[in-house]
């Protein structure tokens, strides 16, 4: 059997990682500006990490949602302390996708009603609900049904203020930073309006969260920087720094009803266990703040590069955008400097998503590989 051919690979076969750094199977050393897709938060192999993992395995690695498991009400009193939304409930998931489609059903149970605004850009997941409302025709089957979704531009305040007029909304989705779209951010006064016409229309509001936020950019979820609440959070990626766990914070005003939503893997043992050891690491080792402090020196520094023309983000999730396509720096960064960045969907854009651990050191590194490329550009 052979694997269904869906990703464009590197040429590279990847054996094992520690911290910034992984390694290929010629022991060849690469460093991870990328994080596996803005997954590793906590750095590859962290070691309080594999042993509260390994602890939790001897203990009980997995039972259902049929009884009570007291370690998921231990991370969602841990989550709720360092997020500071003690007062919302938690709801576990194993993917960003899955995070976004129980995200969507809450709301529209919630108010009985369909329509939901997405912004142009705008990447959610890839299954059906998730799919819906991501701007990109080319990951959108036939069978995935748009129809009730609204793709307004991104900061267009009037656009936002006609939608809600015309229409009974149910919800308004959007990521504080966009991520795969190669890094936008809405306005503080955009998020704010989103806040003030969902509250006057008993519409909800869904930040989406699954890339920019568990402390990526500097303050638990991005949308704190704005001073907004929304009604729902989804997350997941860096939650379990590569064990697959999601979830999304709901408001208390929302009521649960038994049977409303349910997984079957979703809030296991040891998913829980992997959660919160990345949530102790990032409390221990002040990764937040180290996100913060090592993103603005890159912020900062990656606007000097020659070529750069704009640096845009917060904390470690970062877009470059140079006066030429990247592909071939890329490239060269992985193949010739064995350091991976990420791409995005603009042609231009290099996405920086590392470890929250990073060091000025690492980054050092990272940016004489730069200069050096673009000398030769
Ligand atoms: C903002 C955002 N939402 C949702 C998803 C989907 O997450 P997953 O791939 O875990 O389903 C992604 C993945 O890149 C994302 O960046």
């Amino acid at each position: 059997m052979t694997l269904f051919n869906v990703y464009p690979l590197f040429d590279i076969h990847l054996v094992k990682g520690k911290g910034a750094y992984v390694w290929d199977n010629n022991g060849n050393k690469y460093l991870d500006f990328y994080g596996g897709h803005a997954v590793i938060s906590i750095g590859h192999s962290n070691e309080h990490y594999i042993k509260r993992i390994e602890e939790q395995l001897h203990l009980l690695s997995f039972y259902s949602n049929s009884v009570h498991l007291d370690i998921q009400e231990e991370l969602a009193a841990q989550l709720g302390k360092i997020s500071g939304y003690d007062d919302y409930n938690l709801f576990l998931c194993n993917s960003g996708a899955e995070a976004v489609e129980n995200a969507l059903k809450i709301a529209s149970f919630h108010n009985k009603r369909k329509k939901i605004i997405a912004f142009k850009g705008s990447f959610h997941g890839r299954t059906s609900g998730a799919v819906a409302i991501t701007d990109n025709a080319k990951i959108k089957p036939p069978v995935n049904d748009d129809s009730h979704v609204l793709f307004l531009d991104l900061n267009n305040e009037e656009q936002l203020q006609t939608a809600f007029k015309e229409n009974d909304i149910c919800a308004v989705i959007i990521e504080p930073i966009q991520g795969v779209n190669g890094i936008f951010e809405p306005s503080t006064d955009f998020l704010q309006l989103i806040r003030k016409l969902c509250n006057e229309n008993d519409s909800l509001f869904i930040a989406d969260e699954i890339q920019c936020g568990y402390g990526r950019s500097g303050k638990f979820f991005t949308h704190q920087w704005s001073d907004v609440q929304p009604d729902i959070i989804t997350m997941a990626k860096g939650m379990g720094n590569g064990f697959p766990v999601a979830g999304i914070l709901i408001h208390q005003r929302i009521q649960a009803q038994h049977g409303m939503l349910g997984t079957t893997f979703g809030g296991a043992p040891l998913a829980c266990a992997a959660a919160l050891a990345v949530l102790e690491v990032i409390q221990k080792e002040n990764l937040m703040e180290n996100a913060l402090q090592i993103g603005n020196y890159l912020k900062e520094q990656c606007t000097l590069l020659p070529g750069v023309k704009e640096v845009r983000g917060k904390g470690l999730m970062l877009g470059v955008e140079f006066n030429f396509p990247i592909k071939e720096m890329r490239e060269k960064l992985v193949y010739e400097h064995h350091i991976f960045v990420g791409n995005s969907s603009q042609p231009n854009t290099i996405r920086l998503l590392p470890s929250l651990s990073i060091t000025k050191k690492e980054a050092d590194e990272l940016l004489t590989a730069l200069k050096k490329l673009n000398q030769t550009q």
